[in-house]
Order: structure tokens, then sequence, then C-alpha cells
């Protein structure tokens, strides 16, 4: 890579001082074979197969992706452990290239962006015991693990086309580019999914995130006035004691409320909609909150059915045999295993983070028992949807 750097820079030198491009070129590699290996290089990289490109522009960026996490603890803009999380699972994609090539890239890339077992005890924690701070500041990491993720993959996809091109080749730095696109992909969809579900928190770690950028401009600023002497060292001195109090408000993150309050859950299903305000402070109380995260099973076919969902905010997919169906905010599923008393038909998916409440069958009967009308309407849908799947 020093080698097809100082050619790059040497030739740009050679052109801006209209040198001729033969004598440049014999520069260059007089400077390379200072490092001894001119001329190597481009006999080693010929020889290489393609597949051995992609394995060394993938280690290549791994590598440098550590870098840039710990660039940008050094520039301020994360804190030390984001970048240590962050610089950890470009480690893990090494480990993957090395294990896998870029098989093992992929799946290092899937894993980090799937949720680990100690975020599913959270969880559980969160679920089982109410205990919200745990996950809160588990999401609230992956927040800005996702955001960091998003800008570092940007400057790689950069780094690709400039100097791994100049390295390996247009074609590999064109597959490589694809692999960094189909990455970031993954990171936007994931940041999507939470940003849907906690807007506001997302506006304020964004501003946040800019915030510190503006901080470090400011900074560095000032630094340069005072390089040129166009302030005093006392000026100076001043501004960064003011700056680096507003460091620490920087530094500090945003709350993350992850609990939505179960009455205002129960006002977005239209099902309650027309209920008496009382009547619905009851069902309030039999309606137990549970978040779902992308991806997860929240119902299995085949299993016993001891409860029904309603959707209080995202969505959800049933997963039938013959085409699946979306299922969002204000609409209810895992009705029908507890009308029938057959197994679950269908599985059940989140699609992004999605606020759920959830019915067990108990609370269920004695509901419907007492509301005629609700009890219909709930079995009109069950109807036509065991309809449709015949
Ligand atoms: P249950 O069988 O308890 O668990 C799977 C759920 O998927 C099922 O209840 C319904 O709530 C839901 N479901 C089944 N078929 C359809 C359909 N055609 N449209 C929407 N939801 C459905």
């Amino acid at each position: 890579m020093a080698v097809a750097d100082i050619r790059e820079r040497v030739a740009k030198i050679a052109a801006a001082e209209g040198i001729d491009e033969a004598t440049a070129t014999a520069i260059a590699n007089d400077a390379a074979g200072g490092i001894g290996v001119a001329g190597k290089s481009e006999a080693a990289a010929e020889a290489l197969e393609e597949e051995d490109r992609v394995y060394i522009g993938l280690t290549t960026l791994a590598s440098r992706e550590r870098e840039l996490y710990l660039e940008a603890h050094r520039d301020r803009l994360v804190s030390r452990r984001i970048a240590d999380i962050a610089s950890a699972q470009a480690s893990r994609l090494q480990d993957g290239v090395k294990t896998a090539s870029r098989a093992g890239y992929e799946a290092a890339v899937a894993r980090d962006l799937g949720f680990s077992a100690l975020f599913r005890l959270a969880l559980l924690a969160y679920r089982r015991l109410g205990h919200k701070r745990w996950l809160a500041a588990l999401l609230a990491d992956r927040f800005e693990i996702l955001l960091i993720q998003q800008a570092v993959q940007r400057r790689l996809a950069e780094f690709t086309s400039g100097r791994l091109a100049a390295l390996l080749g247009a074609p590999t730095a064109l597959t490589l580019a694809g692999i960094l696109a189909s990455r970031l992909g993954a990171i936007d969809r994931a940041l999507a999914a939470l940003k849907l579900q906690y807007p506001d928190y997302a506006r304020a770690m964004q501003a946040k995130y800019l915030g510190r950028i503006a901080l470090r401009l400011e900074e560095a600023s000032y630094r340069g006035l005072y390089a040129e002497s166009a302030i005093s060292q006392e000026v100076f001195r001043d501004l960064s004691r003011r700056v680096s109090g507003r460091w620490q408000e920087m530094r500090r993150r945003p709350p993350l409320d992850i609990a939505v309050l179960r009455q205002t859950m129960l006002e977005r299903v239209p099902l309650f909609a027309d209920l008496a305000p009382d009547r619905l402070a009851n069902i309030a109380t039999l309606l137990r909150p549970r978040l779902a995260v992308p991806d997860e099973t929240i119902i299995a076919t085949g299993d016993h059915g001891d409860c029904m969902f309603f959707v209080a905010s995202g969505a959800v997919e049933v997963r039938l045999a013959t085409e699946p169906v979306r299922l969002g905010s204000g609409e209810f599923f895992g009705e029908i295993a507890l009308l029938t008393h057959r197994p679950r038909m269908a599985d059940v998916v989140a699609l992004g983070y999605c606020q759920l409440l959830v019915l067990h069958t108990r609370d269920f009967n004695r509901l419907l028992e007492d509301d005629p009308d609700l009890r219909q309407r709930i079995d009109r849908v069950a109807r036509q949807r065991l309809g449709k799947s015949d």
C-alpha cells in the first residue's frame, strides 16, 4: 500500500510540476525500491487470484475499520467504551475473514447486527421483572454503535475506491465496494428500525453527534488562530476553557425511555377505541406491555397458545404458507389458538421494534364474556383469517 501511495503522490506532483511521466515513474520506482518491494508489488498483485485479493482487501478493511474507531474516539466523537465495543466487532470481522474469507466476513457482520445473548437477557429482565434501565442502556449503546458504524462505512467506501483500488485493482475494489454497500444497507435498516420506535431519542442522539463534530471544529479553529498569533494566549486559554465545559454536556447521553404508557398504547387499538373510559381503564389492567425486537419470533407454529397480542406500534408479519401478511399498529394476532383451542397456525415475526400488549387466556375469556360485542368483532376477524388460510 505504501508503494501504491508513493506512486500516486509522485505522479500527482509530477503532473503539477510539468515533469514527464517516464521520469516520474523512474523516481517512484526508486523510492519504492527504498522499502525493498519495487516491481515486486505489481508482480505479486498480478499473480494473485481474485479470491486472494478479496481476502487481502477484507482483512485490510477490517484493520482500517478498527483504526477509524480509535480515531473517532481521539476526535471525541464517541466514548472510549463505544469505540472499544465497535473495534472488538471489527476484530471479529477480521477473524471471520481468516476462517472463511468473504463468507466469514459476512457471517460476522450478520452476527454483530443481531441481538447478543446479553441483550436477550436484558429483554427478559424487562419483560419478567420490569427492569428497564439495563435494556435502555443496551439499546442506547446499539444506537451509538450503529451511528458510528454508519459513518465509518462511508469512510471505508472511500478508502476502497481510492487506495485499495490502486493496490488490488478496480475489479476487486468493485467486489469489496459491493460487500461494504450491503453491510451499510443492513446498518441503515437496523438504525431505521430504532428510529421508527424511538424518534425523539434518535433526533437527540444525532444532534449530540453533530454537536461533537461542531465543537471539535470550533476547537481546531481556535488552535489555528492561536498558531497564527491572531489571538493571544490568554484569549486562547479562555476559549479553550469554555469549550471543555461544553464537552461535558456533549458527552452526556440523552435518556431513553423505553416504556410507553399502557393507556396510551390502548388508545391506538381501534378495537377498543369506542369503549367508555372506565371500561378502557379496566381493560388496561389486564394487558401486559411487551417490547419485541426486529426479527423476533413472537409466535411459533404448532405451539400451544396461551395469549393473544395487540400491536400498539410497529409491525409484524404472519408467515402463512401461501404468502406473508403484515399487521400494523392497532391490529391483533394470536386470537385463533385461544378461540379454537388448536395449536398456533403460523409463525408471527416482528418486522421492527414493536410495542405489543399481551392478553392472557384467562383474561381473554373474562373480557369476552363481559363484552359480547367485542367477542363478535374478534370472532369475525378470526373467521375471515381462517377462511383465507383454508
Ligand atoms: P394463532 O393461530 O393463535 O397464531 C398465529 C396467528 O396468525 C393466528 O392466530 C392469527 O392471529 C394470525 N393469522 C392467521 N392467518 C392470518 C391471516 N390470513 N391474516 C392475518 N393474520 C392471520
